[in-house]
């Protein structure tokens, strides 16, 4: 327990999040959450985690803000570019010898960076044809900028200059996704740790989004994605989140951060 947070405040401040939200923390790795949540109430001055947490309920932007905070959506185009060269130049093509229209599901998606390199990659590799890739969150106003696909010039810094002049439009300082790459993306919101899961995935791409899930959690969310693959399908995790017990969750190491579900 974090020295600011009481046990009956974090049981209060719990339920009422559970209750507007669906966000059940019991899900999430406690002192980690309970740090990052002591550093915002201390610095908006209010005594404990329930009344801060009554107090952004009162406003929709503060709101937003917090959740936006809670859920950290940090992300950019191309994240990790070594591990998006990998996927571009062997997972993919490796997965259309035997299913040349994918589909994908970006779990996790927040501003929608990761389901539209995706949608580039695709677009390169086959002009014309149209993919499927589903992306979700679980923070409506993240997938409300998801859906916009208007960026800051430090979130596409790792786009190449060749798929920026190609797949984006420049508006006042800030770059505009062309409706040719969003249209094959399909955006849901989607609680990875509480809502049923589609199948017949060919890739699952969850990046970034399991760091303060506990391992039960990770476990059991990890057990979903490999009914949500097709035989052959591979799981795509983050460069910091390597699955220590995938055998025992089914999958064989098809690379480094990529689990396959067995033919
Ligand atoms: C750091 S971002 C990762 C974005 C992208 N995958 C990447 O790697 O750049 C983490 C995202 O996971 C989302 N998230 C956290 N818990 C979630 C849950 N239970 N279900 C669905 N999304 C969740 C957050 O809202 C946030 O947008």
């Amino acid at each position: 327990m974090s020295e600011f947070v009481t046990d009956s405040d974090w049981a209060e401040f719990k339920s009422k999040l559970k209750n507007k939200t669906e966000i059940d923390l019991d899900l999430y790795k406690a002192p980690q959450m309970q740090r990052r949540i002591s550093n915002l109430v201390k610095r908006a001055g209010f005594p404990s985690f329930s009344a801060y947490f009554d107090h952004v309920c009162k406003n929709k932007d503060d709101f937003a803000e917090f959740i936006e905070y809670l859920t950290i959506n940090v992300s950019e185009f191309f994240r990790n570019s070594d591990r998006f060269d990998q996927l571009e130049n062997d997972i993919i093509p490796y997965l259309m010898e035997r299913s040349p229209k994918l589909n994908i599901w970006s779990a996790g998606c927040s501003i929608g960076a990761e389901p539209y390199s995706l949608s580039m990659i695709m677009k390169d590799k086959t002009p014309n044809m149209k993919h499927r890739i589903l992306a979700s969150d679980l923070d409506i106003e993240i997938l409300a900028k998801a859906k916009a696909g208007v960026y800051s010039a430090s979130e596409i810094k790792a786009m190449t200059p060749e798929r920026k002049s190609k797949y984006m439009v420049e508006q006042d300082g800030k770059f505009a996704v062309k409706p040719e790459i969003k249209s094959c993306i399909e955006f849901k919101r989607h609680n990875l740790l509480k809502d049923k899961f589609e199948t017949g995935f060919d890739l699952i791409l969850c990046r970034n989004v399991v760091i303060y899930f506990t391992e039960e959690a990770k476990d059991q969310l990890y057990a979903h994605f490999f009914e949500a693959l097709k035989p052959g399908g591979i799981l795509f995790v983050g460069a910091t989140e390597a699955i220590l017990n995938f055998r025992r969750l089914g999958y064989t190491s098809y690379k480094p951060f990529f689990y396959q579900r067995p033919l």
